[in-house]
C-alpha cells in the first residue's frame, strides 16, 4: 500500500545552520533514543500502538511528569514504562526537596526516577533550577532576615546550579532551568516583561536568568536548556506573554545566552478558549533558531468532585479529547517541537482538585487508571502522523 507522510516533519531542519550546536548534538541524540526505543520495542517491553512507539515515528519523545511513591503501584508503573519515553521529576528536583537544609542534600527521589527512565529506555526531563516557589525555608528565610545577602544568594544559586546539573551531568536531556518568569496581566512586568516581584528577579535582576543559563550550560554541555512557562502559546487568549517571551530569548540568542527550548507548560482550562495560536507561536520561537517542547500538558474542567473526577457538563470529555489532539497537532506541525509531556497520565494524582476547587480530570487517564477518549484521540493522531491517510482505492 502506497503511504504518504501526514505531516510534512523533515529530519532537514534538524540540521539547519540557524540552530546552536547543543541543539545540533541534542538532534543526533534524538536519534539514538529512538534507536533505543526501537530496540525496547522490538524487545516486546514496549506496545507498539503506545503514545511513545508512535510518537517515535516521527521523532517526537512523549513524557510525563512523575513522582516516585506513584511507581510503587504496579499498574501505574507499567503504564508510566510502557507509554512514556520522557520522565519529568514532577518535584524531586526542586531545591526544597534536594536541599532541605542547608548543605544536607536528598537525592533519593530524583535518583530513583533517574533509575526508573534509564531501565526503560526514557529520557530525563531535569525540572527546575529556577523558581520562585519550592524553595528551601533556610534559603527564603535568610533572605527575608537579611542573614543572606544578594551577592550570598547569587552564590548559593550558582552552587545549587552547579550541584544538582553536575550530579546529573549525560543523565538529563533537557533541563528546565528558569520556570515562569515570565509576567502575566496581572504582574508588575519589568522592562523585558519578566515579573519584577519574582523572587530571583527582584533579589538579582534579570540577568540572573542568563547567568542561570551559562552555569547550567557549563556544568553540563550537552543538555538542552529550557526556559518554562504557562500562557506562553496563547493560551490565556492573547499572545501578549508570547511576544515577551519572544523578544526576550531573540535578545539573549543575539547576547550569545545558552538558551536551546522554549517549554509551553499547556496546562489547559475547558471554560477558556483553545489557544488557536499554539502552533503558529511554537514556529515562531522555532523561526529564532530554538526547539520547542510542550512540557506539562493537561486539560482541566469542572467536576462532581476531587475522588470521582467526572465531568459536570456532559460535553465536557469530548472538549478534554478535542483539546488534547489540538495540542498535539500544534506540536506535530513544527517539526522542531522535540517533545510532548503530560503533566502526571492518573487523575488520583494529578495537581489540579488540590489548585482549583472544584475542577479536575485533566489527564489521559481517570481516577481507576482507565484511558479516556482523549488517549485513543492522542493514538490516532501519532498513528495519522506516522503512517499518514492510506492512498485512495480507485481514487481519482
Ligand atoms: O512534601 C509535602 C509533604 O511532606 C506534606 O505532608 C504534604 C501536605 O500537603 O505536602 C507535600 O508537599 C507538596 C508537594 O507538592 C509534594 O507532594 C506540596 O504541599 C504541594 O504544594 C506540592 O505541589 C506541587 C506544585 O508544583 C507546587 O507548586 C505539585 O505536586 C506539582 O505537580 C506542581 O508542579 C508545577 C510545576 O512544577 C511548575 N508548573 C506548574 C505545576 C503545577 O502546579
Amino acid at each position: 500500500m502506497k503511504r504518504r507522510g501526514f505531516l510534512a516533519l523533515g529530519a532537514g531542519a534538524l540540521a539547519s545552520p540557524m540552530l546552536a550546536p547543543a541543539v545540533a548534538q541534542a538532534a543526533t541524540g534524538g536519534a539514538k533514543a529512538t534507536a533505543a526505543s526501537t530496540a525496547a520495542s522490538a524487545a516486546g517491553a514496549v506496545p507498539a500502538d503506545s503514545l511513545r512507539a508512535l510518537a517515535a515515528k516521527v521523532g517526537l519523545r512523549f513524557g510525563t511528569a512523575l513522582i516516585p511513591s506513584e511507581l510503587t503501584t504496579p499498574a501505574y508503573a507499567q503504564i508510566a514504562a510502557e507509554q512514556f519515553s520522557v520522565v519529568t521529576p514532577g518535584n524531586e528536583m526542586k531545591w526544597q526537596v534536594v536541599e532541605p537544609e542547608q548543605g544536607v542534600y536528598d537525592w533519593s527521589g530524583a535518583d530513583n526516577l533517574v533509575a526508573f527512565a534509564q531501565k526503560h529506555g526514557q529520557l530525563v526531563r531535569g525540572h527546575t533550577l529556577l523558581w520562585h516557589n519550592q524553595l528551601p525555608n533556610w534559603l527564603t528565610d535568610g533572605v527575608t532576615a537579611g542573614t543572606i545577602s544578594a551577592t550570598e544568594l547569587a552564590a548559593l544559586l550558582k552552587k545549587h546550579i552547579y550541584t544538582e546539573v553536575g550530579r546529573y551531568k549525560g543523565k538529563i536531556w533537557q533541563w528546565d532551568v528558569a520556570n515562569e518568569i515570565f509576567a502575566n496581566s496581572w504582574d508588575t512586568p519589568t522592562a523585558d516583561g519578566l515579573v519584577s516581584t519574582d523572587f530571583w528577579i527582584q533579589n538579582l535582576g534579570e540577568g540572573i536568568i542568563a547567568d542561570a543559563l551559562h552555569w547550567a550550560h557549563d556544568a553540563d554541555p550537552h543538555a538542552l536548556l529550557v526556559v518554562n512557562d504557562y500562557n506562553i502559546t496563547g493560551e490565556d487568549g492573547t499572545n501578549d506573554k508570547f511576544n515577551a517571551v519572544h523578544a526576550w530569548a531573540r535578545k539573549q540568542l543575539s547576547k550569545g545566552v545558552p538558551l536551546h527550548v522554549i517549554g509551553s507548560q499547556a496546562h489547559l482550562d475547558t471554560q477558556y478558549g483553545f489557544p488557536t495560536s499554539m502552533a503558529d507561536d511554537l514556529k515562531a520561537y522555532a523561526d529564532l533558531g530554538l526547539k520547542t517542547a510542550i512540557t506539562e500538558a493537561d486539560v482541566r474542567t469542572f467536576v462532581d468532585g476531587p475522588t470521582t473526577q467526572v465531568p459536570t457538563d456532559r460535553l465536557a470529555q469530548w472538549a478534554h479529547a478535542n483539546w488534547y489532539a489540538g495540542m498535539l497537532q500544534a506540536a506535530l506541525s513544527s517539526p522542531d517541537c522535540i517533545s510532548f509531556t503530560v503533566w502526571g497520565f492518573g487523575d488520583a494524582d494529578s495537581w489540579v482538585p488540590g489548585t482549583f476547587a472544584g475542577e479536575g480530570y485533566a489527564c489521559l487517564y481517570d481516577v481507576d487508571l482507565n484511558p479516556k477518549p482523549a488517549y485513543t484521540d492522542l493514538q490516532r493522531n501519532l498513528q495519522l502522523a506516522a503512517y499518514g491517510a492510506p492512498h485512495r482505492n480507485g481514487g481519482r
